[in-house]
């Protein structure tokens, strides 16, 4: 099974480049499933239903989230009506939405699942036991297994990439926003990658207008991000081979398109 990933979708000069790109991925790549996270789609926060049906009318099979997840009230309206949204897993057991979610192509079936990590970030369930946990459910149904670890340590993230090496075909990190260089296959045949970095404004800083987050890190004065709408654009993701019979990786790229390094079919 082959998997094309996309870093997290940056209000709409990110979702511009998923329907400007995803056609020519789908092209150059053939997979069998497109997984996005979505937790930024929505002016850089979280996401509502419209922009989820967009989404999924481009191509995309799965939206994962993050931090962001409830940034938009009306995400509450549908999320426990879909199986091709998921939330990190390690929420409060209150929460609404599910962390792992399952899809079948060609008689293939792969998990997907969604954790968040507690570094730096708000203190969830242990992401670590709620892997242990979900990963053997998920074998249960098929060794095909995806994780998007939405944290903001690189430790934590590749700790994560450790603790499932041979228990998840793909893990790979999402929320830092930046693509970090270190794709690999683990000894025990699970593709991995730290970040795989964000799709929307190029020129910015996170996909935020910079010269707000620049009066923040100067003043220290609250200050709204608000995502550019115009400008150059990227996206960044990750192209992984699964095989079909033992879940274990065979092949792991990252995907980086933007105006500086443009898109090679
Ligand atoms: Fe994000
Ligand atoms: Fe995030």
């Amino acid at each position: 099974m082959k998997i094309l990933f996309i870093g997290d979708i940056v209000g709409s000069p990110g979702r511009e480049m998923i329907y400007r790109y995803l056609p020519r991925l789908k092209k150059k790549y053939a997979p069998d499933v497109v997984i996005v996270n979505g937790e930024n789609a929505a002016s850089g926060r979280g996401i509502t239903k419209s922009i989820f049906d967009d989404l999924l009318r481009a191509g995309v099979d799965i939206v994962t989230m993050g931090n962001h997840t409830w940034d938009q009230k009306e995400i509450f309206d549908f999320i426990d009506e879909t199986d091709y949204l998921i939330r990190p897993a390690n929420f409060s057991d209150e929460a609404p939405g599910k962390g792992m979610t399952t899809i079948s192509k060609n008689g293939i079936t792969l998990s997907i699942i969604n954790l968040h990590g507690r570094t730096f970030l708000p203190p969830h369930g242990d992401p670590f036991e709620k892997a242990t946990e979900l990963v053997k459910e998920a074998q249960q149904v098929s060794p095909l297994i995806f994780v998007d670890f939405h944290a903001e340590a690189t430790s934590e993230k590749i700790a994560m990439g450790w603790h499932l090496d041979g228990l998840a075909s793909v893990v790979v990190g999402t929320h830092t926003h930046v693509q970090t260089a270190d794709d690999r296959i683990l000894p025990g045949g699970t593709a991995y990658l730290s970040d795989a970095g964000m799709t929307g404004p190029y020129d910015e800083i996170l996909g935020m207008r910079k010269e707000d987050v620049l009066y923040r890190f100067k003043t220290n004065m609250p200050v709204r991000f608000e995502v550019p709408k115009e400008g150059r654009t990227q996206l960044n993701g990750l192209f992984t081979e699964i095989d079909d019979t033992t879940g274990k990786a065979i092949h792991v790229e990252r995907v980086s398109i933007n105006d500086d390094r443009p898109f090679q079919n």
